[in-house]
């Protein structure tokens, strides 16, 4: 297939770009390049030794888009560019709504336009919201997320519903991701958060390297086997393989909006996450456990039995592979891409 990825330089965007490659598609990627790199571009072309069209474009052009889907270039988009911080998303819920919702009505209204309907959605397991019981299943419903940012997760998937009532010729698989982490096993891409990061594994990666002093672990005391948090930690080459799945799913069996957990199954503690990295590194990694983050829940782990099912995919790669991989990329590259 054609396939056009929104987001293609970021972190998810840039191992799907590798395994969509890998499987014998035909690529090309749109990135505003506000939170990533042209570089990372270039590093996908060495991975996959094939040629990556990468357009700067701000999905809220809607000429622009418009442009870029004419003349039956594409045959599916796979849709991840957005902004991503939880704890920014409070300060400034405007900023994530208008560029969340307004880039993918943009996409959506250009797409449908160019009579293109294969959609693949970024979502992500926040849309479960607090008061799900673990495991989260597949066909629970999105009720709301604790986030400005979860939220723009719960009401595109809405919106896709709706837009898959008006119209049967759409065929969107909404994936719902948990933790990805890690790294391509060549150390030439990974994640790269700009400033502090804010999630775990980048965190650890850094102070591993010497960018960071120590790790704080936000809260001790939480009711779980350890007392600090558990999450679904899944491998993003693992993730990278499920959107190349859902792709080629909604071509061959033609649902019209379904929705996939890309989780492993299992929750890992932050405590066990720091111990796998220093297996991983090779030395003692420095931390101390502070106070709770607000918002914050105590565990969570996906069911993905129906992704298992339905798409033949399972996560198959272990947390000290995600670990190893990390360093690797963090070692080989401690300031991240290169400008
Ligand atoms: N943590 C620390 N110290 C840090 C960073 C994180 O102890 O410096 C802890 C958190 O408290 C949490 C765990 O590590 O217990 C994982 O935190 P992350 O920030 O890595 O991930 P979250 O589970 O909070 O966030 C993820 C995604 C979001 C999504 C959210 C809810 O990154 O996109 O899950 O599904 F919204």
């Amino acid at each position: 297939m054609r396939v056009l990825v929104t987001g293609g330089a970021g972190y998810i965007g840039s191992h799907t770009v590798v395994s969509l490659l890998e499987s014998g598609h035909e690529v090309e990627v749109v990135d505003s390049f506000v939170n990533s790199k042209p570089s990372a571009i270039r590093r996908i072309e060495e991975i996959t030794g094939r040629a990556v069209p990468a357009h700067s474009v701000d999905l809220r052009d809607r000429a622009a888009v418009s442009g870029l889907l004419a003349d039956g270039r594409f045959d599916g988009v796979i849709h991840l560019a957005a902004l991503k911080a939880v704890g920014e998303s409070m300060q400034e819920p405007l900023a994530y709504y208008d560029n969340n919702l307004g880039s993918t009505y943009s996409l959506l209204q250009a797409m449908a336009e160019h009579d293109v309907r294969t959609f693949v959605f970024s979502s992500s397991a926040t849309v479960y919201g607090a008061k799900a019981p673990v495991p989260y299943r597949e066909d629970f419903e999105p009720l709301e997320s604790s986030s400005p940012y979860g939220q723009t997760k719960v009401m595109i998937e809405r919106v896709l519903e709706d837009v898959a009532v008006a119209d049967p010729e759409w065929r969107i698989a909404l994936l719902r991701y948990f933790n990805p982490v890690g790294a391509h096993e060549s150390g030439l891409i990974g994640e790269d958060p700009q400033g502090v990061p804010n999630n775990l594994v980048p965190f650890i990666a850094q102070v591993a390297v010497g960018r960071r002093e120590k790790l704080s672990i936000y809260g001790g005391d939480y009711p779980t086997e350890d007392g600090t948090c558990e999450r679904d930690y899944i491998h993003v080459s693992d993730v990278a393989a499920g959107h190349v799945a859902a792709l080629e799913h909604l071509v061959a069996s033609a649902p019209q909006v379904r929705a996939w957990n890309l989780g492993s199954g299992t929750g890992t503690s932050v405590l066990q996450m720091i111990k796998a990295f220093e297996r991983a590194c090779g030395r003692e990694l420095p931390y101390e456990i502070v106070d709770r983050r607000p918002g914050d829940l105590a565990a969570f782990w996906a069911d993905p039995t129906r992704a298992n099912a339905e798409l033949g995919w399972a996560a198959t790669r272990t947390v000290d592979d995600m670990c190893a991989d990390t360093w690797r990329w963090q070692s080989a590259n401690p300031t991240g891409f290169p400008d």
